[in-house]
């Protein structure tokens, strides 16, 4: 297989790194559990130096994951979908393409079955692993923007309770197996969008929605702020000279996403109440197994270099296979290797 050199810089020496991701964690007054593929990555930032590349994919030295006695998705999961605003037939089939992608047997190899392995390697107190099966579940359109075009963390709440409880066609109500993913499309802003987050999961509050429901948001970031959540689809315009890669499926926002998609459900599965496998010291600001690989793609990957990815004959860039399409997606934190890692690691 052929790889793509996709990073023109290195990354910072582990420490560093470590320090850049500790301060911002600490100094976000971001909601509790939040991503963007590059939080260390800020304009003048002292990583976008040239260097070496050695083997980084975070560093073991500094990372204590914990498992806090919390429940797992041990049962098959089932993914239940809100399309909040304007949604394309297509835009929706890579996405759907890509969660009926996670068990799906007889993928080519690297394949995206294979990157959830990892997180399958995640066990409760009674020693149960992590479902291996993880399948479309119901979904609901709210092509009228039910709650307007500004969502808050806590009105994301209600707009799950109105798919809950919709007059036709409810989302069903699965505390046992079900997540929950509230897709916004491109002309929606969410509280911090942008700024510090591209998704982030939690769970539902009874008081609001009626149960205890995991879910995740993730917003279509095409209009807003590609170049921080659709990296390295899109570039930031502070690193002019940077070029961006060609997407495998021709739809930036979209398959920004669906790395973002693919971090809140391993972390959703492995830490569903909060209350399971993360690392810090502060359940308020938990480290999960896919914070601790933002923006590591494949082998060599750390700082602000993705790692080696793979070249399509089309020039896209990918780094694992679904059904019928090529992904781009981050790599999970391994807690029997003690990196992290993803289908496509090159000392496999
Ligand atoms: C980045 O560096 C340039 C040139 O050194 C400077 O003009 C600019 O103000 C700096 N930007 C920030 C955000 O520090
Ligand atoms: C379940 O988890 C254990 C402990 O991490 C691991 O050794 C085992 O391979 C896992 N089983 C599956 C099917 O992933
Ligand atoms: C879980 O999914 C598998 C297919 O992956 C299926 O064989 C099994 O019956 C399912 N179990 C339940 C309880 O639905």
């Amino acid at each position: 297989m052929r790889q793509g050199c996709t990073g023109r810089f290195s990354q910072p020496p582990a420490p560093m790194l470590f320090l850049l991701i500790a301060l911002t964690v600490l100094l976000s007054t971001a909601p509790v559990i939040g991503w963007r593929p590059w939080p260390h990555l800020k304009s003048n930032a002292t990583d976008l130096q040239l260097g070496d590349n050695k083997k980084f994919e975070g560093s073991s030295e500094f990372v204590h994951l914990k498992y806090h006695m919390g429940p797992v998705l041990t049962a098959n999961i089932t993914v239940h979908t809100i399309w909040y605003g304007t949604w394309q037939p297509a835009q929706k089939k890579i996405i759907r393409e890509f969660i009926n992608s996670i068990s799906a047997a007889g993928s080519k190899r690297p394949s995206v079955a294979g990157w959830w392995k990892t997180v399958q390697l995640y066990t409760d107190q009674t020693g149960a692993n992590i479902s291996r099966t993880v399948r479309l579940g119901a979904e609901k359109n709210d092509r009228f923007y039910s709650h307007g075009k500004t969502l808050t963390r806590l009105s994301i709440q209600s707009v799950i309770k109105s798919a809950v409880t919709a007059r036709t066609r409810p989302l069903p109500i699965s505390p046992q197996n079900g997540l929950y993913l509230l897709l916004t499309s491109d002309d929606v802003y969410v509280q911090d969008f942008c700024r510090q987050v591209c998704g982030f999961h939690y769970f539902t509050f009874p008081s609001i929605v009626g149960y205890t429901l995991p879910y995740a948001w993730i917003g279509n970031s095409a209009k807003l702020c590609p170049g921080v959540c659709a990296y390295p689809f899109a570039v930031p315009d502070f690193m002019p000279g940077l070029k961006p890669l060609k997407s495998p499926n021709g739809d930036v926002g979209v398959e920004g996403m669906i790395s973002v998609i693919a971090h809140e459900i391993a972390e959703l599965a492995s830490n569903p109440l909060v209350n399971a496998w993360y690392a810090g010291q502060d359940p308020s600001f938990p480290v999960e197994i896919a914070d601790l690989c933002e923006g590591i793609y494949g082998t060599g990957g750390g700082g602000s270099y993705t790692g080696q990815l793979l070249d399509d004959h089309d020039g896209a860039t990918y780094n694992m296979n679904g059904i019928r399409r090529k992904f781009l997606v981050q790599w999970v934190w391994s807690h029997i290797l003690n990196y992290c890692t993803g289908p496509n690691a090159l000392d496999q």
